[in-house]
């Protein structure tokens, strides 16, 4: 690092802001070379330099010994967990305003001009032993399920992988660079399990950022458990806040009694989830739903779905799974900000299970190393699709982290016989595994790599 003692004279300055100027006119005169996509402009993640990336990773990393593959079968089934009670406590974390960013000027010209047109989700896992960004065990906002290591599982490889879009590289995780990003600002994830599971990757990644671990702590005191559904944590140094609100459909769910006076549960889709009035609080908000729409009542849909006061005696499930993301689509149009608040929709994260399904003894047990070829890989449900759809006749930008096909490689990535503590003895099952949700450190880390990319390169004028 060379640090510059020498005042700038004026002449200096003033031809550094000649450069700035021509560089910003040259971005702007190179943007209208490419043509606008014709889909929907917001499903891809563009790219606009508009803030200077950070120090970006070398441009060339050398070709990462790619492991022999194995062939996998996949299903799209997951395990659910219980339906807890969602915790209705005020939240009262301040509102927030954002602080300048800082301007430096080594603005990666070649980079930043690539990734204008990188499709960041197209590319491949490479090997990188600088990975992962925080040590297994090290973070205690992983709850049991996802604490993979500390749970008894011995091979380390699957926590080295680094994703790497074939046009352009990410730029280089910086944890402090995320949080000064955060400055005043609040962050949520509303969603299952998954977004759980995203949400405490997110929290462990941010910390690394921290001088003092304790500067960061939930407000409520809560320790992260499945069995609740809201959580925020505040940290201290950036006055910014990340929340999770618990929200399996995204939609309202609620109860009927049937003939034998007993409660059944319904699922009203053309009505936004009752979690909603903390969504609008949110400058960023991370949103995804379908693992629920998979199996039992969701997936037989008989006596189930409701319209109105209609209870549909039987319903197909990714119809009402459409309604569901259109009811989801115009309460956004109808609530959000686009010149305020940024909405990400992070899509579909496959499961892994061979065998059978996640309630019939399936298992990715053992899986070591991800898959780079097999059928797998091409594996992108009807419900994307449908969120695809949804989301282009959107008045509001929502930023598809279209993340399916890179969790598709991942088959090592999830806990398998590992959501449970298995040290000192306790005994292994492996009829019950976990291939859907994800080990941490892990996969969710480059979800939340790839939310940290576009806010590098896109940063919007939130809260101006
Ligand atoms: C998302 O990724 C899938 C699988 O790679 C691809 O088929 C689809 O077109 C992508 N969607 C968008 C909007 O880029
Ligand atoms: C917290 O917010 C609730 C409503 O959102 C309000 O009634 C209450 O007075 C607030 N409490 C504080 C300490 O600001
Ligand atoms: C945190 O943000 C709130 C709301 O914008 C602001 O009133 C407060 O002064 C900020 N606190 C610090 C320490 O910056
Ligand atoms: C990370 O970001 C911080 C804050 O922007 C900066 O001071 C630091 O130099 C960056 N670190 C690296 C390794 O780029
Ligand atoms: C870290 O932060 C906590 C909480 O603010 C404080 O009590 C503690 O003294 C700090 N530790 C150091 C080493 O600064
Ligand atoms: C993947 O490729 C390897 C060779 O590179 C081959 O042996 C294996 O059968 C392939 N698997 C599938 C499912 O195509």
């Amino acid at each position: 690092m060379v640090s510059h003692n020498k005042p700038y004279t004026v002449a200096t300055l003033f031809f550094l802001a000649l450069f700035l100027i021509s560089i910003f006119f040259f971005f702007s005169t190179r943007t209208t070379l490419h043509p606008a996509p014709s889909i929907h402009s917001d499903l891809y993640i563009h790219l606009q330099p508009l803030s200077p990336p950070p120090p970006l990773q070398p441009l060339s990393p050398p070709p990462p010994p790619f492991p022999s593959p194995h062939s996998s079968s996949a299903t799209t089934e997951t395990q659910p967990e219980p339906v807890g009670d969602i915790e209705d406590v005020a939240d009262n974390a301040t509102d927030a305003e954002s602080d300048a960013q800082p301007v430096t000027e080594n603005i990666a010209e070649d980079v930043a001009l690539s990734l204008k047109v990188c499709d960041l989700f197209t590319g491949t896992w490479v090997k990188d032993e600088s990975y992962p960004i925080y040590q297994p065990g090290s973070c205690p906002y992983v709850d049991e399920a996802y604490d993979c290591k500390v749970n008894g599982r011995t091979d380390t490889l699957y926590s080295n992988w680094r994703w790497k879009p074939d046009a352009c590289d990410l730029p280089r995780f910086n944890a402090t660079d995320f949080l000064v990003r955060l400055k005043g600002k609040r962050l949520m994830l509303v969603g299952d399990s998954m977004n759980r599971n995203q949400f405490e990757s997110i929290l462990c990644l941010l910390r690394e950022g921290l001088h003092n671990k304790s500067r960061m702590y939930e407000v409520h005191g809560h320790k992260i458990t499945k069995g609740r559904g809201y959580f925020v944590f505040k940290f201290e140094d950036y006055n910014c806040t990340v929340l999770f609100v618990r929200s399996h459909f995204l939609v309202r769910e609620g109860v009927r009694l049937n003939g034998q006076g007993r409660s059944n549960p319904t699922l009203s889709i053309d009505r936004i989830d009752k979690t909603s009035g903390r969504w609008k609080k949110a400058d960023i908000l991370v949103f995804n739903t379908g693992h629920w729409w998979t199996h039992g009542k969701t997936a037989r849909g008989i006596n189930y779905y409701k319209e109105g006061d209609y209870l549909y005696p039987k319903f197909d499930a990714v119809e009402a799974y459409r309604k569901a993301i259109k009811t989801w689509g115009k309460w956004i149009d109808d609530n959000i900000n686009p010149r305020k608040q940024i909405v990400y929709y992070r899509g579909y994260s496959n499961a892994h299970f061979r065998g059978g399904d996640w309630d019939s003894g399936g298992s990715c047990y053992g899986e070591t190393e991800p898959a780079f070829n097999g059928s797998i890989l091409n594996n992108y449900p009807l419900k994307m699709k449908v969120v695809e759809e949804v989301i282009r006749g959107m008045k509001v930008p929502v930023k598809l982290l279209n993340v399916t096909k890179l969790t598709n490689f991942r088959k090592d990535g999830h806990p398998s016989v590992f959501g449970k503590n298995t040290m000192g003895g306790r005994k292994v099952s492996t009829r019950k595994q976990d291939c859907s949700h994800w080990c941490l450190p892990g996969v969710p880390d480059a979800w939340n790599e790839l939310i940290y990319a576009t806010l590098v390169f896109q940063q919007t004028n939130s809260r101006n």
